[in-house]
C-alpha cells in the first residue's frame, strides 16, 4: 500500500474507456487515485486491480455527476483523502446523436450538467487550492468536434465547445501560478461511447485507442499547450477545420452524422 506521500488524481468517468485509461497509466506512475463513475462494480474491480499491480491507493467515489450537487460532494469526498489533488481529470461524459428537437429534455439537461456546469463548479472549487499550492494539474476530456458546430450532434459538440474555450481561457489566466489546465481533444475512439449513443463509426481506420488519447495526453503536460489533439487523425482534423469555409464543413459534418446516426449502433 501506498504511504500517502504519492501524488494524487481525481478521475470521473474512470469505469471504462479512456477515463480507465488515464487511470492505468497514472496508477504506473504512482498516482493514489480517486476514481468516480456510477457503476459501483467496475470501478471496484478497477481499483483492485491497481492496487494489486501497483504501489497505490485507488479509492472508489459512486456518483452521478449529471447531479446538480456533483462537484460539492466531489470537493467534499476528496478531501477525505487530500486537501488538495494533485491533478483532476474531468473525463465523464456521453454522447447524444440525432435531431436536436428529437432529444428527449431530461437527457440535454444530464449533459449540461455533466459537461458544463459539474466541470464548472469542480474547477471553482478545487483550482484555488492548486493556486495557492503553486502546483497542480486540470485536464478536461472535450473532443475534437468541440473545434466545428456538429448539426445531429449540436449540443454535444456545443457542450465540447465550450470545454475547449473555457480550458484555453483558464490556462492563460493560470499561466503564472505553476497550474497547468488542458483540453483532451480525442477524435473517434474505440470505447462503448459510440454504441451507448446510437451511432455507427464509418470507418475504423480514423479510430484512436483508448490508451493511446490517455498517453498523448499526459505527455503534452510536459509541453503546457492548452488544447491537444490525438494524433495525425487529430492533427488532420484541426488543419482541415482551420483553412476550408466553415459553412462548408458544418454542412459536410451533418450529411455525415446524419447518415451514420440513422444506421445505429454497431452492437
Ligand atoms: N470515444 C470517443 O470517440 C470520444 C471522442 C472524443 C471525446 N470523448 C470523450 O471522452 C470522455 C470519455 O468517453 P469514453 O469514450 O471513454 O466513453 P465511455 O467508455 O462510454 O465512458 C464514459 C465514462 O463516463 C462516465 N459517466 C457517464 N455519465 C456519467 C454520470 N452521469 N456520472 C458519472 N459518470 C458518468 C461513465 O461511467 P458510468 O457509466 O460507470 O457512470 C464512463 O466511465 C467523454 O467525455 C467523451 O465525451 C470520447
Amino acid at each position: 500500500m501506498a504511504d500517502g506521500l504519492n501524488p494524487f488524481a481525481i478521475l470521473t468517468g474512470a469505469s471504462r474507456g479512456i477515463g480507465a485509461a488515464y487511470a492505468r497509466l497514472l496508477a504506473r506512475r504512482g498516482y493514489d487515485l480517486l476514481l468516480v463513475s456510477r457503476d459501483e462494480m467496475r470501478l471496484t474491480t478497477l481499483s483492485r486491480e491497481l492496487e494489486t499491480n501497483h504501489r497505490v491507493q485507488a479509492h472508489v467515489f459512486i456518483a452521478d455527476l449529471a447531479q446538480p450537487d456533483a462537484a460539492h460532494q466531489l470537493f467534499v469526498e476528496s478531501r477525505r483523502y487530500r486537501q488538495t489533488p494533485d491533478m483532476l481529470i474531468n473525463n465523464a461524459g456521453f454522447g447524444l446523436y440525432g435531431e436536436f428537437v428529437a432529444q428527449p429534455l431530461p437527457r440535454i439537461q444530464e449533459m449540461l450538467h455533466l459537461h458544463v456546469q459539474t466541470v464548472v463548479e469542480s474547477i471553482r472549487l478545487f483550482l484555488p487550492g492548486m493556486i495557492e499550492r503553486g502546483s497542480g494539474t486540470i485536464i478536461n476530456v472535450a473532443s475534437i468536434v468541440g473545434l466545428l458546430p456538429i448539426p445531429y450532434f449540436a449540443e454535444y459538440a456545443a457542450t465540447k465547445a465550450f470545454l475547449v474555450s473555457f480550458s484555453e481561457a483558464l490556462a492563460e489566466e493560470t499561466r503564472d501560478t505553476g497550474v497547468l489546465i488542458q483540453a483532451c481533444c480525442p477524435g473517434q475512439t474505440e470505447t462503448d461511447f459510440h454504441t451507448s449513443a446510437g451511432f455507427r463509426p464509418t470507418s475504423r481506420i480514423s479510430m484512436q485507442t483508448a490508451d493511446q488519447v490517455a498517453h498523448v495526453s499526459l505527455a503534452a503536460l510536459r509541453n503546457k499547450h492548452p488544447v491537444v489533439t490525438i494524433g495525425w487523425q487529430g492533427r488532420l482534423t484541426a488543419l482541415v477545420i482551420k483553412w476550408l469555409p466553415r459553412r462548408f464543413l458544418i454542412r459536410t459534418a451533418g450529411r455525415f452524422i446524419r447518415t451514420a446516426a440513422r444506421s445505429g449502433p454497431t452492437a
